[in-house]
């Protein structure tokens, strides 16, 4: 048996739903996104939502909706997906890096402010992997903060949901993510402005006036397969805790869960379950799970300070030399779980 690190979960709902679209012959951005946009900023608390192409994209407008301009620097993770760096490149920003913190890989405030000087203009703050960071304490320095629900829509802080923290918030909707439809992404948001200006700039057709813009819409196909996937939201994050209670009960003795689950104010959507083991590297457990048949992934490809050949990120690096993600999906079988509990047994004797 292999089993995969990640597989979608689409059954028929997804598969009525495109086929609704296609019989409807309207594919294109119409009712379906808008349904997506309201059902999303309602379940993190905005007034509004933008759905955009990518979550990548969803990043680029936000940095553009907060008028970030050439030279401007924004504190982002080193430990994160590169499509921050990329966002902030792309607006002709500075991506200053900051390290994690030891528990919940998320953005460390004490470096942030180390970090924070006048051209600071925003920081992202991503919530890595699904487990919620210090996000409150970053609102504090009153820098604006675009909060990356990437990977974490459906978890919670104080009660809160993330996203509901952010000036503004981006999601994405990329075929591995917790709402997978293939691509796409949205803007989150209570500033009605921004979302005239997300919302004009994202087409390019029709206009009165001749001003840059680009195509960064969602197609009604894709909003279609990502309403089903939101309606199960809950459903995945319970499948997906109901495979934690089973590895739990051997990763917790043996293997370190950096996953903070004794702090309840954090609660993670699980997206992923984050180990490491005392006495093995990544790679090597990388490597060991090759053989036994369960496929290991970092979680996260290449810290980006290690691209840069640039150093003291010692929390990233301890991170990234030890870390491995192992399958948590709610397409899960018994069999896989199981196939894993025993890998996850297997590599402690
Ligand atoms: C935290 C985070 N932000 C942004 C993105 C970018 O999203 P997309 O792949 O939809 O462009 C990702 C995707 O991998 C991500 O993990």
């Amino acid at each position: 048996m292999i089993v995969p690190h990640y597989r979608p979960s689409f059954n028929r709902h997804e598969q009525a739903a495109a086929r609704a679209v296609i019989k409807s012959q309207y594919i294109a951005q119409g009712s379906k996104v808008r349904k997506l946009e309201q059902l999303i900023s309602e379940y993190v608390n905005k007034k509004f939502g933008v759905a955009v192409s990518s979550g990548t994209t969803a990043l680029i407008l936000a940095l553009k909706a907060l008028n970030i301009i050439e030279g401007d620097e924004i504190i982002i993770p080193s430990y994160t997906c590169i499509a921050l760096w990329h966002a902030v490149k792309a607006v002709d920003g500075i991506p200053i890096l900051a390290d994690i913190e030891t528990d919940f890989y998320n953005l460390d405030p004490e470096d942030v402010k180390r970090k924070i000087n006048p051209n600071t203009k925003a920081i992202i703050f991503p919530h890595m992997f699904g487990q919620p960071g210090r996000i409150t304490e970053i609102l504090e320095f009153g820098i604006p903060v675009i909060e990356d629900i990437a990977q974490a829509i459906g978890a919670t802080v104080d009660e809160k949901p993330v996203g509901s923290f952010g000036h503004l918030s981006v999601v994405s909707f990329y075929a591995t993510k917790v709402i997978g439809a293939g691509e796409g992404g949205a803007i989150l948001t209570n500033d009605e402005s921004i979302v005239s200006y997300i919302k004009d700039f994202r087409e390019y057709d029709e206009k009165n006036d001749l001003k840059p813009r680009v195509n960064a819409k969602m197609s009604d196909l894709t909003a279609a397969v990502a309403i089903e996937q939101f309606k199960k939201l809950e459903q995945f994050t319970r499948k997906r805790y109901s495979i934690l209670k089973l590895y739990k009960q051997i990763l917790e003795p043996y293997l370190n869960i950096p996953q903070n689950l004794k702090n309840s104010s954090l609660i993670s959507n699980l997206y992923r379950c984050i180990v490491s083991h005392p006495h093995k590297s990544a790679d090597e457990l990388i490597d060991i799970g090759a053989k036994y048949g369960v496929t290991l992934r970092r979680p996260v490809f290449q810290p980006i300070h290690r691209y840069l050949g640039i150093t003291k990120f010692p929390n990233t690096d301890f991170a990234w030399e030890r870390q491995v993600s192992i399958p948590i999906f709610p397409d899960m079988k018994d069999d896989e779980i199981h196939f894993v509990i025993s890998f996850l047994k297997n590599i402690h004797s």
